[in-house]
């Protein structure tokens, strides 16, 4: 499986898949990684495997479409056939969604339909939830609104800050990620409305 990975920031999520794939447990490659973001810390976990890193400033275009035009020429060039949206921190339009039918995936760091959008831990926190998590996605219009494909739980506890409750969100980001594009590169994912059925591993 080719996959594309867009980013803006740190990377510990495309960390998280690259590794999963040197260990053996998914098969499938990293073709490129697109950032929105020179300084983005990703582009550097990229340049470190050997994966071309590319720098795509979204100020250099009209509009989101434009952009994500920009995109899809980029992501065809390398034949990418699964696209992961790993912090990328723009809303994408459906140029990008049409180009990549049911094969954009996102990660957002609370259990959707609760606290979709930015800063979501914060979120979970002002509301007073006693459980929060995160979801992997398909990508769809809407925001965080896609059908859903692995979610993990995990406790919020009354000390809890922002920066603690993300960091024992990313512990299972980094676990449901990997799965969830393993599941996708193993053909398992069949999505039929809002749902999305996980099917048997073939023995
Ligand atoms: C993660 O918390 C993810 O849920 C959200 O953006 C953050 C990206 O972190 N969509 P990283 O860049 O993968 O470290």
């Amino acid at each position: 499986l080719k996959i594309g990975v867009l980013v803006s920031g740190n990377g510990s999520n495309l960390q998280a898949i690259i590794d999963r794939i040197e260990d053996g447990y998914l098969r499938g490659a990293v073709v490129c990684v697109i950032s929105n973001k020179a300084d983005a810390f990703a582009l550097e976990r990229a340049r470190r495997h050997g994966i071309p890193a590319v720098v795509l400033d979204h100020k250099s275009y009209a509009g989101r479409e434009a952009y994500d035009e920009a995109l899809v020429g980029i992501l065809r060039d390398y034949g990418v056939e699964l696209v992961v949206l790993a912090g990328f921190m723009r809303i994408i339009t459906p140029v990008l969604l049409a180009a990549f039918s049911a094969a954009v995936m996102n990660i957002h760091p609370a259990l959707l339909p609760a606290f979709p959008g930015l800063y979501a831990q914060r979120q979970a926190l002002d509301y007073g939830v006693k459980v929060s998590g995160c979801t992997v996605h398909f990508v769809d219009e809407g925001t965080d609104t896609g059908p859903i494909i692995i979610q993990a739980p995990v406790p919020v506890f009354a000390e809890d800050s922002e920066e603690s409750l993300s960091k024992r969100i990313q512990v299972e980001e980094h676990r449901i990620y990997p799965e969830a594009v393993k599941l996708f590169a193993e053909r398992r994912l069949n999505i039929s409305g809002r749902r999305v059925e996980i099917l048997p591993a073939p023995d």
